[in-house]
């Protein structure tokens, strides 16, 4: 679904329920303070995740509900595309995870198209009962130490809309991701940036299309960063240490 559509939805949200006042509305949650917005993050889940979206802040954006064509619009690559390449090609089950995965409808999508050829694996705050159909529901912070038995698991791992709010994501979360990777042909999807409404700033926000020397970091247009088994430890040390235009 494209932004238009979403914004359509809105709109008839808004005229549906007639009162704009009953919106989904978290004004006081300061965006800029992820400790904040992560205390907030069960209770908006577990009321909203039918809806779909929430205004936060000033930013109205927050949706919850990314089906598959949202994630490739966000993420600016081809969702369907990717698991199709990596199912074609996998000797065992596919194991697909998706960090924040909120409703989860992404997950549901590919789990309805690939049948046991995947197994599709959610990550977030809360247990809903919309996770109760993926094959596996991981729930607690992914900024904590991972599951043993989730280590070295996962073929894909996509994360949408979610490494922007964390305050390790380019430490603790994003190491996580890599520890996930089953082989070294393992790939992970992961937008970053900030938020509109939000101030909080670093230095790979600002930079897209960036492309490490031996291609094992790359961040495309959309700001989606493609980690592999052998991306830098730590992509903002990375930056600092060869600059950000490596083209
Ligand atoms: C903006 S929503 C995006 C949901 C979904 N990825 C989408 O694009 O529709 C962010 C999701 O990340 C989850 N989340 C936030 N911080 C998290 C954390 N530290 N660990 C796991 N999940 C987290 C939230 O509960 C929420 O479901």
């Amino acid at each position: 679904m494209d932004i238009k559509m979403k914004q359509a939805q809105l709109i008839s949200y808004l005229l549906n329920r007639g009162d704009p006042s009953i919106l989904p509305h978290y004004p006081e949650v300061n965006v800029n303070d992820p400790i904040e917005v992560k205390r907030h993050f069960p209770e908006i889940l577990r009321r909203h995740a039918d809806d779909g979206f929430v205004i936060i802040g000033d930013c109205y954006d927050m949706y919850l509900a990314g089906d598959c064509e949202d994630y490739s619009t966000y993420l600016g690559i081809d969702v369907n595309r990717i698991v199709y390449d990596k199912v074609r090609s996998a000797r065992q089950v596919l194991r697909v995870g998706d960090v924040g995965c909120g409703n989860p409808k992404m997950l549901k999508e590919l789990k309805e198209e690939y049948g046991k050829d995947i197994e599709v694996v959610g990550f977030d705050l809360i247990s809903l009962s919309h996770h109760d159909s993926l094959d596996l529901f991981v729930e607690g912070d992914f900024e904590k130490s991972l599951d043993p038995g989730l280590v070295n698991t996962f073929d894909l791992i996509f994360s949408c809309n979610t490494f922007r709010y964390l305050a390790t994501r380019f430490s603790d979360a994003y190491s996580n991701v890599k520890r996930l990777f089953r082989t070294n042909d393992s790939l992970g999807f992961v937008n970053y940036s900030n938020y509109r409404g939000a101030t909080r700033t670093d230095e790979l926000s600002a930079i897209t299309s960036f492309v490490a020397r031996n291609q094992s970091l790359v961040v495309n247009s959309s700001g989606c960063m493609r980690i592999r088994s052998d991306s830098p430890d730590n992509p903002l040390e990375y930056l600092k240490k060869h600059g950000a235009f490596d083209l």
